[in-house]
């Protein structure tokens, strides 16, 4: 398939649901664990007032479920589950709680209020764990998870259930101990990558034979939960949606323990930009994803990195001149998604040194400066040997490098309006492709003419 795909409805997603590639499409439901395992990430605590106003992005934003907190771990953590609960009244409102009857009623209690109340519960199954961690045979571990399955389900009939480290767990015994839970009452099976040491294609196996092995699983919601210490916790989502589960578990920013979480923009913006791979839907408006992750940097104070896919600084920024030129002539040429369809206010062409004299001579055109290509190459000249010295080189280096070269000659031409308002710019069309094969297909000679000579003239110039 050819692609000149966009995440949004007027690209390749719109095409896909036009042609009905998208017509089996399955929901895959979005929980958001920003408020749980999120916070457990270093420095990125909550106050409750802060989980609060999280919570209400999120529920703008469109998630599934929101895992509020510990409500056991801390007085603090109890209260902001219960305020979220008792505010946020669209999604499902999850508590984390350990096996155990004081972390089960304490979750409760804090999820009272909530319109749709889940219990989450978790208990490590890896042999590794049971026996350094809990000092417990499996078979207690089995006794322990259906009490306390059974404790969870008579005060709320919304029970996840997940093995902890189960990547790690003997097969046999994770396929006994879903089997198990699942006949007690849950109606989510979460399967974490703890430490974050699966790989996609393993991962994947695991999810399709717990489908094949487990009864009772095809009434029952599977879920996958995944770290990203190899940086694989989206990649492995992903698997397993296409093997099966129809929920993951995520972060905004993937923040979270070590190495963090899978992240909710880059899982929902797969799915949305090559939906056909991922033929799947999510409920996530995805143009508050950018708005929502600055949220959670203020409150946290810990930034995305800049080259964070989707909402990093420079995920839509362009530096180097070659791609600076192809984005003025259309933004198709180096974006598979539009900076809109994610909420991020325009693309970005950074001028440094990389850059070329098309971008230098359209943000001098926005700054209400129309060059010609002399006093161009001029000023270009002096951009570069000021780019080498402070890397990016702001609008007003420009109007500095402007004056000083124009000598007086050159003036802000604001003719078209007002320099700010860029709105009577529009992008330098690129010309059609032109083929001279005679119609054989093979490898082209091309015969330019004058016009063609200048522009591609004009391109070299120009990055
Ligand atoms: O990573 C993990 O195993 C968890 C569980 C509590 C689901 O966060
Ligand atoms: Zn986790």
């Amino acid at each position: 398939m050819a692609f000149s795909f966009y995440g949004d409805r007027d690209g390749y997603l719109g095409q896909c649901e036009r042609e009905g590639i998208l017509s089996t499409r399955n929901q895959v439901r979005i929980f958001d664990t920003t408020l749980r395992d999120g916070e457990q990430s270093p420095g990125c605590g909550m106050t409750s007032n802060e989980k609060l106003r999280m919570a209400h992005e999120l529920d703008r934003l469109g998630v599934d479920v929101i895992e509020a907190g510990f409500p056991v771990a801390s007085e603090g953590d109890f209260r902001a589950v219960q305020s979220v609960a008792h505010e946020i009244r669209r999604p499902v409102i999850a508590a984390l709680a350990r096996c155990c009857r004081e972390d089960i009623e304490q979750a409760w209690q804090a999820l009272e209020a909530a319109a749709h109340p889940r219990i989450h519960l978790f208990l490590a199954t890896s042999d590794i764990h049971l026996h350094h961690k809990l000092k417990i045979s499996r078979r207690q571990c089995l006794d322990q998870a259906i009490e306390a399955v059974r404790r969870a389900v008579s005060f709320c009939d919304n029970i996840e259930f997940s093995p902890e480290d189960a990547t790690r767990t003997d097969t046999d015994f994770l396929c006994e101990m879903l089997t198990a839970v699942i006949e007690a009452g849950v109606t989510i099976v979460n399967i974490p990558d703890t430490v974050g040491c699966a790989v996609p294609s393993d991962f994947a196996d695991l999810i399709q034979t717990i489908r094949r092995r487990v009864p009772g699983i095809e009434e029952v919601t599977i879920s996958a939960h995944c770290h990203n210490d190899l940086g694989l916790a989206v990649a492995n989502s992903l698997a397993a949606v296409s093997a099966g589960a129809r929920q993951v578990e995520c972060t905004i920013n993937g923040i979270g323990e070590r190495a963090g979480n899978a992240s909710l923009e880059e899982i929902v913006m797969t799915m949305q930009v090559r939906p056909d791979r991922y033929p799947y839907c999510t409920a996530v408006v995805s143009e508050y994803l950018f708005p929502v992750s600055q949220v959670l940097a203020e409150i946290t104070g810990m930034q995305a990195q800049p080259n964070k896919a989707i909402v990093g600084r420079n995920a839509f920024a362009h530096e180097a001149g070659i791609h600076q030129d192809g984005m003025i002539k259309n933004p198709l040429t180096y974006e598979i998604m539009t900076p809109q369809s994610v909420g991020v206010p325009s693309a970005r062409l950074i001028l440094g040194k990389h850059s070329g004299h098309h971008a230098l001579a359209l943000r001098c055109e926005e700054l209400g400066v129309r060059l010609d290509r002399r006093d161009l190459d001029l000023i270009y000249r002096r951009f570069l040997a000021l780019a080498d010295k402070i890397k990016i080189v702001g609008d007003h280096d420009i109007l500095e490098l402007i004056g000083k070269t124009a000598d007086g000659r050159l003036s802000l031409d604001m003719s078209e309006g007002n320099p700010a308002d860029k709105s009577h710019l529009s992008p330098i069309p690129i010309p059609p492709p032109k083929r001279d094969d005679g119609g054989q297909g093979s490898a082209p000679f091309v015969v330019m003419n004058e016009r063609e000579s200048e522009q591609q003239e004009d391109y070299l110039w120009g990055v």
